[in-house]
């Protein structure tokens, strides 16, 4: 008896690898935008093996953590290039998810009977938002110390149960090694496994519904005498060769910004994070990443610190109810009409803007530009269900078209 069969007929993986790979039907179809949800799984997994490296490295103590992250970069061979990998690697990871998120929005991969895979989708990235903070305190530099800071007077500012939560998370009256400790067991224990559980279950829901596509047209319902999608083909070897190109391409240019320019022009590494953190001195400016500026420009728009806060909670929220907003009797922008187009375009151009405004110092004329890209950010799903019923929607194909 060969060992594959001795193996299988225990543990069923060729069955699992026929079913979710040779014999899953993707639509032919799939553009581009469809390779980001494919690289997320990457760059989850880049975090993860490059996180165990610096684990090796890494001393979770206010006296020893900056210093135990100096000696990496400096002392370690290729210590730096570890360092470097997992700080880049988190920006990457959300340059990756907007754009996965963004082709959902394009091609109406929320609607029915997608829905639950939505709503997983937003807690991935709300677990991914929550990954990136707690490991931003980690290296206990200046922008690690005052950017928690801010955090916790956010939670801090909620009426009545605002002061015990904020002790509660940070385990003190005050950001301290308490603080420390219990972010850096969150942020190598508890967030990465829910986030293992979570991805499989979104993977476990895509493949129970089957993927949309660009033209929104559901591909089992078109389906050949053997029960076989007709504008569908297998997983396997169609895409997962295409998948292996992408990620050749992305690692391409993933590792071009780690030799090349890994800190970004500040904005993977802040250069007040060279810096340990001192309780005492606050920074000239204390800025989020990136990846997190759009929410915190919301914050800062809101002339109330409580609503403000409220407002930024309520921009990622406002995410969960879009299956239900968007009323259009079609699936694809490719069939939307003009106003829905127009829509979706200042909705981009508002959340790059915040993210732009969220980066830069709260002047007079950043806060109301803020303010006005709030509006509009909002304005996109609260506007929706009309949008989306009064459109010159046009009639789309019964078939996929290449
Ligand atoms: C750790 C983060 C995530 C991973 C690893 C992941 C992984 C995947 C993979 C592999 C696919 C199938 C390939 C593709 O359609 O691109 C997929 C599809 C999908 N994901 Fe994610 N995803 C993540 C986060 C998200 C987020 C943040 C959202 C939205 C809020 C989301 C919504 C969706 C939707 C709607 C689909 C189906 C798309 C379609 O069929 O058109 N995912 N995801």
């Amino acid at each position: 008896m060969s060992l594959n069969k001795w193996i299988n007929d225990r543990l069923p993986i060729d069955d699992f690898v026929d079913q979710h790979l040779r014999h899953y039907y993707a639509p032919k179809n799939l553009n581009f935008l469809y390779f980001f949800g494919s690289l997320a799984m990457l760059c989850l997994g880049i975090q993860i093996l490059s996180g165990i490296w610096l684990l090796m490295y890494y001393e979770p103590t206010v006296e020893t953590a900056f210093d135990s992250v100096e000696y990496l970069m400096r002392d370690i061979p290729f210590g730096w290039l570890l360092r470097y990998t997992h700080a880049a690697g988190a920006s990457a990871f959300f340059v990756i998810l907007y754009m996965h998120v963004y082709r959902a929005l394009l091609y109406g991969s929320y609607r029915k009977p997608r829905e639950l895979l939505w709503l997983l989708g937003l807690f991935l990235l709300i677990l991914v938002m929550a990954e990136s903070y707690t490991g931003y305190i980690l290296p206990w530099g200046q922008m690690s110390y005052w950017a928690a800071k801010v955090i916790m007077n956010i939670f801090g500012s909620i009426p009545v149960i605002g002061p015990p939560l904020m002790h509660l998370i940070q385990g003190d009256y005050v950001i301290s090694e308490a603080t420390l400790q219990r972010f850096f067991a969150f942020h190598v224990v508890v967030f990465p496994m829910v986030l293992l559980g979570v991805v499989f279950i979104h993977l476990c829901a895509l493949h129970t519904v089957g993927s949309n596509n660009p033209d929104g047209i559901e591909i089992k319902d078109n389906l050949d005498k053997d029960g076989i999608p007709v504008d569908g083909v297998p997983f396997h070897p169609y895409f997962t060769i295409k998948d292996i190109v992408a990620a050749v391409v992305f690692l391409i240019i993933f590792f071009a910004v780690i030799f090349y320019d890994p800190t970004f022009h500040g904005l993977i590494l802040e250069k007040e994070n060279f810096i340990p953190a001192d309780p005492l001195v606050t920074p000239p400016e204390i800025k989020p990443t990136w990846y997190l500026a759009p929410y915190y420009a919301i914050l800062r728009a809101v002339p109330d610190q409580l609503l403000g806060a409220l407002a930024m909670l309520a921009s990622l929220f406002i995410f969960a109810f879009m299956p239900w907003l968007d009323r259009a009797p079609v699936k694809s922008m490719r069939y939307k009409g003009t106003r829905s187009r127009v829509s979706l375009f200042l909705f981009v151009v508002s959340f790059l803007s915040l993210m732009v405004l969220g980066l830069l110092p709260a002047t007079p004329t950043n806060t109301i530009l803020a303010r006005i890209a709030t509006i509009v950010f909002f304005g996109f799903f609260l506007t929706l269900p009309y949008i989306t019923v009064y459109d010159n929607h046009k009639t789309p194909p019964d078939r996929v078209r290449m």
